[in-house]
Parts: structure tokens; C-alpha cells; sequence
């Protein structure tokens, strides 16, 4: 991937940094960024658009990462950044990402959050629903302003994923159903709200997907209703938001696209729908999120305990586990890894990947063929860049481990490593001192 490579040491090496010496100077578990690689990606999604003369707009799904420094980064690239709580637009802010920039998601945005974006001033509300709509109304006229806003809808479109990441489906908890009116009731009542400013449609049919198929589905079901919300209301929509989804390689059971292949397929259908129902061609907007971030991180764990069952399974522990990656726990995600520091040596034995949580089902990789190992040995674990992170957890009171961003044989730490302290922070005791 990116700018792996194996170096003269037989080492891993990272952005021009040898794996060994970035987890003696860092620590594990620690989890190291490509960042050649993040801004490739973002290049690739970006120069994608201006390849097909296609007036488009890529944010960050900064779910998938968030932290001041990716969002530093993502910015540097001219992306725009999408949110969904107020701890993710608290460190946009903090990141000195324009407020313009900043698009803010959410079925369930508090008042306290969405009064926080308007004192910020940010770029969109995507609003997901009724209950969002009246309160981003009355909230705007109190203040005298008129909000930009984009209507999430829900397309009906069944994306070939899992079912917990699936997210445009017909019985979804987000946005407004297309199919049974309520996604056009939706939009009459914006439209006649005075402070809220319609400029567009977004959807979302779910995450790592390797086909354009599901896009386009999408996209033909939304333009069917536009063609009518253009009769009935005057309605035409500025921006076409299609969402993230874009898959990666984890194992070689998936097959990406190239991001190109992804925003061809989009562009194409958008315009060939415009055309068909004569309206200007919209501003087309996707939220990668996973394809930016996620095979750009490795997760480098020490190996420590190994147990042997005769005949049936070996089992070798990592310093880390389900609380930095619960993705294999949680929805049986599939992870490559390799020994950092044995590089040129020969796979020895299948062995399974165990996390340090007291959870049997705390197991990041199921038999896996490595070179023979031995505790303190370094290893690898590919494409962790995306909802690893962002989903950790202090289980059994485990601190989070360092984030360093690695590019041109330079490293630099971008979120340090939990301390007992930290873990301490909020706790209250219940008696000052010893009883
Ligand atoms: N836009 C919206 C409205 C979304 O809900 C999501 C992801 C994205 C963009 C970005 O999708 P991406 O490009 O990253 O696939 N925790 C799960 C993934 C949950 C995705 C939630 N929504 C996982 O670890 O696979």
C-alpha cells in the first residue's frame, strides 16, 4: 500500500520510517498514517471531477478519523469536512476548519448542538428529519438569518454490505422516506420555511461497496422524484449529495473501484438524469469517509502470550485488541497483518490473533500465516485507518494508543497515547480520603 515498503533491515517501513524504530520512539499499540497516501486519495476523488468537467465537491466523513490533525490535513487538500455531533464540530472548530466548510449530519442533532453550528455559522445542516426541520426553522428566525440546508433522503436502495453499516435502505432510522410521501412533505415544508434556504437532496446508501450500481439506482429513484418536485413545487435542486461508501481493499476478497471509476459512474448518471429532466446540472457532492482514511492506518501491536491447543488452534496476543478494533468483534471484519520486524521471513505457521480484553471474542484476525513468532516480535495489522480509532473504547480501563502520521521519513505524533491519568480524569471519588 502507498509508501510501504521493506527495508534493508527486513523491516516494515511507513512514509520513509522504519516500524520498529516508530513503535520504540512511540509505544504500542500505536496506530501509524501514510499520510502520502490520504492526500493521493483526496487528490485522486478531487482531480476525478475536474477530469469529467464536472463541477463536484468531496468532504471528509470525519466518523471514519477525527482529530485536529486529520482535519488540518483534509483541509490542506481543500476538502470540506462532514460532521455528525457537536464533538466532531467542537474539533473542526478547534482546527481552524473554515465554518463554511463544515457540513453537519445527525438524526438525532440536540438543540444544544445545532445552536452550537449556528454560533458557528457553519456551511449545511443536512436535515434527516421533521422534528429537525421545525426546531433548525425557528432556531434560524430567532437569530434573523437564513440557513443553507440539504434534505437527506432515504432512496430505498440496498447496498451489498453489512447489514449494520447498511444505511439507505427503506426501514433505515435516517432521512425521509421517499417512497411514501413523506420525503416530498419534507421538502414542501422547507421550501415555504422563510430562513431556511432548500439548496439541495443528499443521500447515503451505505459503506464499503464495490459496485456503482447501487449509485445508480440511487440516483435514478432520487431524479424520479425531482422530475415531479419540479412540476409540483418548482423545485431544483443546486446539489446532489450521493454520500460516502466507497470501498477498500482490507483482504483480496474485496475489489474497489478506483475512485475515478466511482465519481464516472456518478457523474454520468447525474448528468444523463438532468438532461433527461431538463434542469441545470447540480453541484455534485460525495462524503468518502473509510477510502480516505482507511488504508492509510496500520495498527502496530507488540506480541506477547501465545497458547497452544494441540491439533486445533494456536493463539498469539497483541497489546491491544477490541478497544482500538472493534470492527472484527463487531461485524467480523476481515485484517491482513505481517511481522514488521521479519519481513523476509517465510510464513511458519497459521496462528489466530488475539486482543488483550477479557472477551473470547476479542480477536482481531482468525488463522493468519506468519513467519514464526515470538513475544516482543512487532505486528502489523493493515487498512485499521477507518472506524478503529474512532470506535476505540477504555474496556478494562485500556488506554488508547498513540496516532503518528508518518510522510517523508518524517514522523509526527497527531493524537498522544491515553495515560492512566487521563482514564482518572473524570472519575469522582466518593470519599477525599482513606476511610
Ligand atoms: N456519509 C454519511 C451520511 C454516512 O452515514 C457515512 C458513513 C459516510 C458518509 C461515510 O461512509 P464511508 O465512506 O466511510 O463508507 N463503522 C462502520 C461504518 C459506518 C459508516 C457510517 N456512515 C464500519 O466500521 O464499517
Amino acid at each position: 500500500y502507498g509508501s510501504m515498503k521493506i527495508n534493508q533491515n527486513g523491516h516494515l517501513e511507513i512514509g520513509g520510517c522504519d516500524s520498529l524504530k516508530l513503535a520504540e520512539k512511540y509505544g504500542t499499540p500505536l496506530i501509524v498514517y501514510d499520510v502520502s497516501l490520504i492526500r493521493n486519495r483526496a487528490r485522486s476523488f478531487l482531480n476525478a471531477f475536474k477530469q469529467l468537467n464536472i463541477n463536484g465537491h468531496v468532504a471528509y466523513a470525519s466518523k471514519a478519523f477525527s482529530s485536529v490533525a486529520i482535519f488540518q490535513l483534509i483541509n490542506e487538500e481543500g476538502l470540506s469536512l462532514d460532521v455528525v455531533s457537536g464533538g466532531e464540530l467542537y474539533t473542526a472548530i478547534k482546527a481552524h476548519i473554515p465554518p463554511k466548510k463544515i457540513h453537519f449530519h445527525g438524526n438525532n442533532k440536540s438543540d444544544e448542538e445545532m445552536e452550537m453550528a449556528l454560533d458557528y455559522g457553519i456551511g449545511y445542516f443536512v436535515v434527516d428529519n421533521f422534528h429537525e426541520l421545525n426546531r433548525l426553522q425557528s432556531f434560524c428566525q430567532k437569530r434573523g438569518i437564513r440557513q443553507e440546508v440539504l434534505l437527506r433522503m432515504t432512496p430505498g436502495v440496498e447496498a451489498h454490505t453489512h447489514d449494520y453499516i447498511l444505511t439507505g435502505q427503506e426501514d433505515s432510522k435516517f432521512g425521509f422516506d421517499l417512497q411514501n410521501g413523506q420525503a416530498e412533505k419534507a421538502l414542501e415544508l422547507a421550501l415555504t420555511q422563510p430562513n431556511l434556504e432548500v439548496k439541495g437532496i443528499h443521500c447515503h446508501i451505505g459503506s464499503q461497496i464495490f459496485e456503482t450500481d447501487g449509485f445508480i439506482m440511487a440516483i435514478q429513484k432520487i431524479f424520479t422524484y425531482i422530475e415531479r418536485w419540479k412540476e409540483h413545487f418548482s423545485f431544483i435542486p443546486e446539489i446532489v449529495n450521493v454520500g460516502g461508501g466507497f470501498g477498500i481493499r482490507y483482504t483480496d476478497e474485496d475489489q474497489p473501484l478506483e475512485p475515478y471509476k466511482y465519481i464516472e459512474a456518478i457523474g454520468k448518471e447525474i448528468i444523463r438524469q438532468a438532461n433527461r429532466i431538463q434542469v441545470p446540472i447540480p453541484e455534485i457532492w460525495i462524503e468518502p469517509g473509510r477510502s480516505l482514511v482507511g488504508d492509510a492506518g496500520t495498527t502496530f501491536y507488540k506480541i506477547g502470550s501465545r497458547k497452544e491447543i494441540h491439533g486445533v488452534r494456536t493463539y498469539i496476543s497483541v497489546d491491544g485488541g477490541m478497544s482500538d478494533n472493534i470492527r472484527p468483534a463487531l461485524y467480523d471484519a476481515k485484517y491482513e497483518a505481517v511481522v514488521a520486524n521479519k519481513m523476509l521471513e517465510l510464513p511458519k505457521e497459521t496462528v489466530s490473533i488475539a486482543g488483550k480484553a477479557c472477551e473470547s471474542g476479542d480477536m482481531l484476525i482468525w488463522d493468519i500465516s506468519l513467519p514464526q513468532t515470538k513475544a516482543g516480535d512487532l505486528l502489523a495489522v493493515f487498512c485499521t485507518g477507518a472506524y478503529g480509532y474512532s470506535m476505540a473504547s477504555n474496556y478494562n480501563r485500556l488506554p488508547r494508543p498513540a496516532v503518528v502520521f508518518v510522510e517523508d521519513g518524517k514522523s509526527q505524533l497527531a493524537i498522544k497515547r491515553e495515560s492512566y491519568e487521563d482514564l482518572m480524569k473524570l472519575d469522582v471519588p466518593l470519599y477525599e480520603t482513606v476511610k
